[in-house]
């Protein structure tokens, strides 16, 4: 029996919002301020919440930030033509189009239409093509943050058996495509699990990186953890908590009143994964502006 560890998202990130400021400031030097527009379609209350944090973080660190909000009823025409005049903006650096869209609109065509040169999501194929050859412009925020929580925290990843529960283009794929690459918090050997997966405890208990994202509250249980082993909860599921003041409470995806006795090191939620996406998508939009400084 041990207690685990916390792996906090608030230290980490707040390492590296430090860093980000003194390459801010250096821009700033230049007469650049880095600017990052999300477009939001709609009003998905969960959607709202995650753009106004966007803008807010902007703001805080300096940078320059522009929230477009479009009514429901938008067309894709009308969504096409928004993400051209960003695309042809030079104020903007970095955008990206809060998923999921109302129904009707085509979230492919839409990823399809953004310079991939400000896509600071990494959601672009050409820039998901770019990270699964090992020469990437862009990292997706999310297994980004995850990598800098493993690298920053000390936990090793070579030769590592790493375990992701959960196959996402947003989470799953890109997390298990970066931890394989060779060279600093990779080079890991990488097992990619779904929900059809057979005898998955018998699979999760190889990991010696444990990475979830199954969208299951309370998925994981401690038999299906391996003693000292580390585990990353990127789950954000919200359930009905009489006792608590919104009558309801986020949990991940791991058990973990149950699974932190076993485990060497532990993400929680909230206040594990969920800091590090805003971070590093903060963190793209800097590279962005950096990049196109220097011509490339
Ligand atoms: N919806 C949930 N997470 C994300 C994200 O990282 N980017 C965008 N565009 N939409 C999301």
């Amino acid at each position: 029996m041990m207690t685990a560890k916390l792996i906090l998202g608030k230290e980490v990130s707040g390492n590296i919002y430090a860093e980000l400021r003194e390459r801010i400031a250096t821009l700033k030097a230049k007469g650049i301020t880095p600017g990052l527009a999300v477009v939001l379609v709609g009003d998905d209350p969960a959607s709202q919440v995650y753009v106004r944090m966007k803008g807010k973080k902007c703001e805080e660190l300096g940078m320059h930030s522009v929230t477009v909000v479009l009514p429901k009823e938008t067309t894709q025409a009308e969504l096409l033509a928004k993400v051209a005049e960003l695309n042809r903006d030079p104020a903007i650096h970095g955008f990206l189009v809060q998923l999921p869209l109302p129904k009707g609109l085509d979230e492919e065509a839409v990823i399809n239409a953004i310079d991939p040169a400000k896509d600071v999501d990494c959601f672009h194929p050409y820039n998901v093509g770019k990270m699964l050859i090992g020469e990437p412009d862009f990292l997706p925020a999310t297994p980004a943050g995850i990598q800098q929580m493993l690298v920053r925290s000390g936990v090793e990843t070579a030769g590592r058996h790493v375990v992701v529960v959960g196959r996402s283009n947003i989470v799953g794929k890109p997390m298990a495509a970066m931890m394989l690459q060779k060279g600093r918090g990779a080079d890991a050997t990488v097992t990619i699990t779904n929900s059809k997966t057979r005898d998955l405890p018998a699979i999760t208990r190889q990991a010696d990186i444990l990475v979830v994202a199954i969208g299951k509250p309370k998925f994981i249980t401690a038999d299906m953890v391996k003693e000292g082993a580390v585990v990353i909860d990127v789950g954000t599921n919200r359930v009905p908590d009489a006792t608590a003041p919104k009558g309801s409470r986020l949990v991940g995806d791991v058990d973990f009143e149950v699974v932190k006795e076993k485990a060497a090191a532990i993400t929680p939620v909230p206040g594990g994964v969920g800091p590090m996406t805003i971070c590093m998508l903060m963190a793209n939009t800097v590279h962005a502006a950096e990049k196109r400084a220097s011509g490339q």
